[in-house]
């Protein structure tokens, strides 16, 4: 088998690829042939260190598609052939082939392919959970949303739509303001204008009653200074760095804000809630919801990937194939 993998935390180039013999399945382990990974941003986090690996040198990313090439003895709810989607495995899907435990594993109806799947079942899941679970807009609420035209945001404009929010979304340039619009943002914003004034003309002065940032140290005060009376900051992402030293006066200051810091995981716990959600977004995708795969790139081109995922050049998903 070939895979990504990395022996120090830097930029991308500390990627290297390298072949390894396949090892013998623990019990509760499946073998998936990759047919395709997804890059999710998370992944950049592990490679810089940002989030720490368990151990290194190590394997990278958490989600793929492909399909069933063995089982350990006491697997019985898959079988060899099926194809399956996982978002939460051990680092290591940037592979040809990915050892994953059967509990984090999810049948791919026949009318998904893996592409679609890799591209977008863990930005999905984080729509559905962001929208459904860690807060509840309801239909003619004004939201704002970082980074609209990126891989989770473009789900969002859409789901948003179709929930009838009025979704502002917040993108660095005129071409990603017309892509989010067209997926379904009420609104944009560019990065540079005054996020916080404008969110303000656009809701009649009181601000958004929902802010998801996934953008994190570098627009933060500018979320606060968004979010209406009462509202709730939902910060789910590092992409300019982490948020750090908030003080809950702050949040008081800013008009008695709630604010959560919600990882997918902690909504995922367990195979049942992993096969609801998956089944929900599959749904979401037979009624109309679309996953932009922006960018494919061969396993061997993972730097190449991440370069271009931190450049801020993307739109949409990025998948690699082995
Ligand atoms: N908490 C969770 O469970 C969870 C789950 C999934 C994803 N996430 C988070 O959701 C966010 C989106 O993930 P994604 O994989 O779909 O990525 P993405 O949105 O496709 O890419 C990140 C986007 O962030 C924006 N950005 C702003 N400042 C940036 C900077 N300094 N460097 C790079 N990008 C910057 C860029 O959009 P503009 O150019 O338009 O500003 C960029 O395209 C990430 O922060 C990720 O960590 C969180």
């Amino acid at each position: 088998m070939q895979r990504v993998v990395f022996r120090s935390h830097g930029s991308p180039s500390v990627l290297e690829h390298e072949s390894l013999t396949l090892t013998p399945l623990k019990p509760g382990q499946v073998r998936v042939r990759n047919q395709a990974i997804g890059v999710n941003f998370i992944d950049t986090y592990f490679r810089s260190g940002l989030y720490p690996p368990p151990g290194l040198p190590s394997g990278l990313g958490t989600e793929g598609a492909g399909t069933v090439v063995e089982c350990a003895v006491d697997v019985s709810c898959l079988q060899v052939g099926d194809r399956v989607a996982y978002v939460q495995s051990a680092l290591g899907a940037y592979s040809t082939h990915h050892v994953v435990d059967q509990h984090r594993l999810v049948q791919l109806p026949d009318d998904i392919s893996c592409t679609i799947a890799a591209g977008g079942l863990l930005k999905g899941l984080t729509t559905l959970c962001l929208f459904n679970q860690v807060s509840q807009p309801k239909s003619g609420d004004t939201v704002l949303f970082h980074a609209a035209a990126g891989g989770v945001g473009l789900l969002a404009c859409q789901y948003a739509r179709r929930q009838g929010i009025r979704l502002i979304g917040v993108v660095s340039n005129a071409s990603k303001a017309a892509l989010a619009r067209s997926a379904g943002a009420w609104a944009t914003l560019l990065v540079h204008e005054d996020i916080a004034e404008r969110t303000r003309q656009l809701t009649d002065g009181k601000g958004a009653r929902f802010v998801y940032d996934s953008v994190g140290r570098a627009t933060w005060q500018a979320s606060l200074s968004a979010t209406a009376s009462r509202g709730h900051l939902i910060s789910f992402g590092n992409a300019s760095g982490a948020v750090e030293n908030v003080a809950l006066a702050e949040l008081a200051r800013a008009g008695s804000l709630t604010v959560s810091r919600p990882i997918l995981f902690d909504y995922i716990r367990d195979s049942t809630a992993l096969q609801v959600a998956a089944q929900a977004f599959f749904q979401c995708l037979r009624e109309g919801l679309e996953v932009d795969v922006g960018e494919i790139f061969a396993l061997s081109q993972a730097q190449q990937a991440h370069f271009l995922l931190e450049s801020r050049n993307t739109t949409g998903s990025i998948v690699l194939v082995p």
